[in-house]
């Protein structure tokens, strides 16, 4: 009787437990975890693990054999997140369906890729990363995740944390260039701003992508092979993705590549034992599209139930698309090849965040169709994008100050078919933006100069990169007749983002002819270069008066620029990218090693290690770009210069600004470790300062430069600081700096 009576007890207090805990909000979310966990059967957790790509689930999609497959999944409890799923009333519609038509009403995670902007659409993150501002980085990510979460959207697929070298390679333009320093400012910057306190209902989850080294993929080729060592990995690559995930961020992506000879989505050593352990991450790692089936190619896996089981050993999570994890993982299980332990945490870590988010307390907390039109592409949204824009755009040339421009009452030709191009400023990542919101070149500038001006247009060349001796005449004609001419040059923004890879990433040849017929007018060319990536501009460097790198700047594009060419902005952004002087000179980069053999920058020798035909200097450095002003920096002055390992050193220098105008300069502080264990670049990123100045002005500019500035990674990851001889530079770009000995005892 007692027993009976103990087994009714516990049998209640079960019963209640189910009744309660993992819906009671005021349990802490490893508490309803749990919970749910153990309610759960092996194929309800599996489903948890599958993310498919969504599409539309209203009006004619509900009869749409596809769509209506993935709807029988959700109600099959098979479906644990989508992708792709846009608008609050789409969110709602299978929402509805994940959380009334099955036995837990567990809800659906919606994912979706929000670059930069969602409607609103602000520069490129490489562009916007040259504007060496960090809090405007993090505001305008916190203006795509409004929009976003406003959309329905949970979680977006950013920020990218990939360095690389290499502007054959379409995505450099979602990165924020080739230093690791920088690259780890940014991304801690865009983390916060996306994602902001977890579960409020302006921000959305962030995803740390791609884990790890894409960058490094060979050639630039998109989805190709990549081959560094751990040194690299620990010193080059991993710094923005550690930022990242120490900034908070909820999620990681696997990347497609290998690392060490395995796909990273099998690779426990980047996913267990770096991220899961060494940085005690606590969120969901996702992989790339259908990256674990891709196992299969690599020849890493057999099959797709050897993909699933290789995947869930290395710890990774959710299967994006692939649908290799839910069908197989309960037979893994039955067989004993997965524990449920395994499975238990995977799971874990995807609920936990539907707790966080308050998915359970409200799962239309982010659907709201009142809501979400009032907040997408709002006037202020699109100032913060215009002000995005004008502080990305960098300043590559500027000969005898023809910038800024006068623009009332001038005669002005425009050549260049994209300049009058919706289409061609948009790139791969635009979200939900909608062209026909773009301001274009042509719009832009129109408006800025006023009736007075005389605005002629002619496309010189067509969107489809071919001209004609007709369009080329026409153009010089235009030329011919106005005060100024501004050309649109390089590639349309359709080759920028994923699977844009080129092996020539030059202005093309049509557009080098073009120049050079402008050219024969003698009249001021202001040459505006559009594109993704930094492009090799050496051959049209002279033909020039004017250059200005514009990248892809958003849906205020053109009123950006018109604001820095007429001088109402003077350009403060300097570009975290090397432009390469040839393309047989990529990869090339400011912090590359000094090599056995070095040679230094306009100089001649034999038997050192350079190029023949071409300089190894990159066109324009890391860190470089102009103003409308210039400055001149002082003697570089250390506190001490020899010091001990835990102490810092202030490091100051004077800067003056020696033009006629105000300006903005940007002083970066770099170091070179002299000899070391491990061999170091020959400069390093640690610091900079923005500062602005009025004419004739001068500041003396400090830094605290860190012990830690001057430590390094091993191979385990274990940070390392030697004693010995360090140089310390700062200077207006990587190029020309100041130097300074410093000796660490
Ligand atoms: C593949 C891309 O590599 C990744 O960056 C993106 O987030 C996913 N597709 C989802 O669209």
């Amino acid at each position: 009787m007692k027993s009976f009576l103990l087994s009714c007890l516990i049998g209640c207090l079960s019963f209640s437990s189910f009744a309660q805990l993992y819906k009671d909000a005021s349990k802490l979310p490893d508490v309803r975890v749990k919970d749910l966990l153990s309610k759960m059967t092996v194929e309800e957790k599996a489903g948890q693990l599958n993310q498919l790509n969504g599409g539309q689930f209203t009006g004619p999609a509900l009869n749409d054999p596809g769509q209506k497959a993935k709807m029988q999944l959700v109600r099959e409890s098979k479906v644990g997140s989508f992708l792709n799923v846009i608008s609050a009333r789409e969110t709602r519609a299978i929402q509805e369906i994940a959380v009334r038509e099955t036995r837990l009403g567990i809800p659906i995670l919606f994912g979706y890729d929000v670059i930069h902007g969602y409607k609103t659409i602000f520069p490129i993150p490489l562009a916007e990363a040259c504007s060496w501002d960090l809090d405007a980085i993090e505001q305008n990510s916190a203006v795509a995740a409004r929009e976003a979460s406003a959309g329905g959207i949970h979680w977006t697929f950013a920020p990218m944390c990939d360095i690389s070298n290499d502007p054959r390679w379409g995505r450099v333009m979602e990165g924020a260039g080739e230093d690791p320093w920088w690259g780890a400012q940014v991304s801690a910057a865009r983390v916060r701003g996306l994602q902001g306190k977890i579960g409020a209902t302006d921000r959305v989850l962030a995803c740390v992508k791609h884990f790890a080294a894409y960058g490094a993929v060979e050639s630039g080729r998109e989805y190709n092979h990549v081959d560094v060592s751990r040194i690299a990995l620990w010193n080059k690559y991993l710094p923005p993705y550690e930022a990242a995930v120490k900034a908070g961020a909820a999620t990681v992506m696997n990347a497609f590549n290998v690392f060490e000879g395995v796909p990273a989505s099998g690779n426990k050593y980047l996913v267990t034992d770096i991220l899961k352990k060494q940085w005690g991450f606590k969120g969901l790692v996702v992989s790339d599209w259908a990256s674990f089936a891709e196992m299969i190619a690599h020849g890493y896996a057999a099959d797709e139930k050897d993909a699933a089981l290789k995947a869930m050993q290395a710890g990774s999570d959710m299967d994006m698309e692939a649908q290799v994890s839910y069908k197989h993982i309960p037979q893994l299980v039955k067989e004993g090849k997965l524990t449920m332990a395994q499975l238990d945490d995977a799971v874990g870590r995807i609920l936990r965040l539907k707790f966080m988010l308050g998915l359970f307390e409200n799962p239309y907390k982010f659907s709201d169709e009142d809501r979400e039109q009032k907040t997408l592409f709002t006037d202020a949204h699109r100032l913060q994008a215009r002000e995005a824009a004008r502080k990305s755009i960098v300043l590559l040339k500027n000969e005898h100050n023809l910038l800024p421009l006068e623009l009332t009452g001038k005669k002005i030709a425009v050549i260049g078919s994209m300049a009058d191009s919706k289409d061609d400023l948009w790139d791969f990542w635009i979200a939900q933006g909608e062209s026909k919101n773009a301001v274009t070149l042509l719009e832009g500038i129109r408006k800025r100069a006023g009736a007075t001006a005389a605005i002629r247009y002619v496309p010189g060349y067509g969107l489809d990169g071919k001209s004609s001796e007709p369009m080329m005449q026409e153009a010089a004609a235009a030329a011919a007749e106005s005060d100024v001419v501004l050309v649109n040059l390089g590639i349309s923004g359709k080759l920028a983002g994923e699977e844009r890879s080129l092996a020539n990433p030059e202005i093309p040849e049509v557009q080098v002819e073009l120049l050079k017929a402008l050219r024969k007018t003698g009249k001021p060319l202001v040459v505006l270069v559009s594109s993704g990536r930094p492009l090799v501009l050496t051959r049209i460097a002279d033909l020039a008066d004017a250059i200005v790198q514009l990248w892809i700047l958003g849906t205020e594009q053109g009123h950006a620029i018109a604001d820095v060419l007429s001088g109402d902005y003077s350009p403060t952004a300097r570009t975290v990218m090397s432009f390469p002087y040839a393309v047989g000179q990529i990869p090339v980069y400011y912090n590359h090693y000094n090599t056995g053999r070095p040679i230094a920058d306009g100089q001649d020798g034999g038997w050192k290690s350079r190029y023949r035909d071409i300089p190894n200097a990159p066109l324009y450095p890391f860190g470089y770009g102009l103003t409308y002003t210039s400055f001149s920096y002082g003697e570089l002055k250390l506190d001490k210069t020899t010091s001990a390992l835990n102490q810092n050193v202030q490091v100051s220098i004077t800067v003056t600004n020696t033009g006629q105008r105000e300006g903005e300069e940007v002083v970066q502080l770099y170091i070179r470790d002299v000899a070391s264990s491990i061999i170091r670049p020959v400069k390093e990123l640690k610091g900079y300062q923005k500062i602005r100045l009025k004419a004739g002005e001068r500041k003396v500019v400090q830094f605290t430069l860190k012990s830690a500035d001057l430590s390094y990674r091993d191979a385990n990851g274990k940070s390392f600081l030697e004693p010995g001889l360090f140089k310390v530079m700062v200077g207006g770009n990587s190029r020309d700096v100041m130097s300074a000995d410093l000796r660490i005892n």
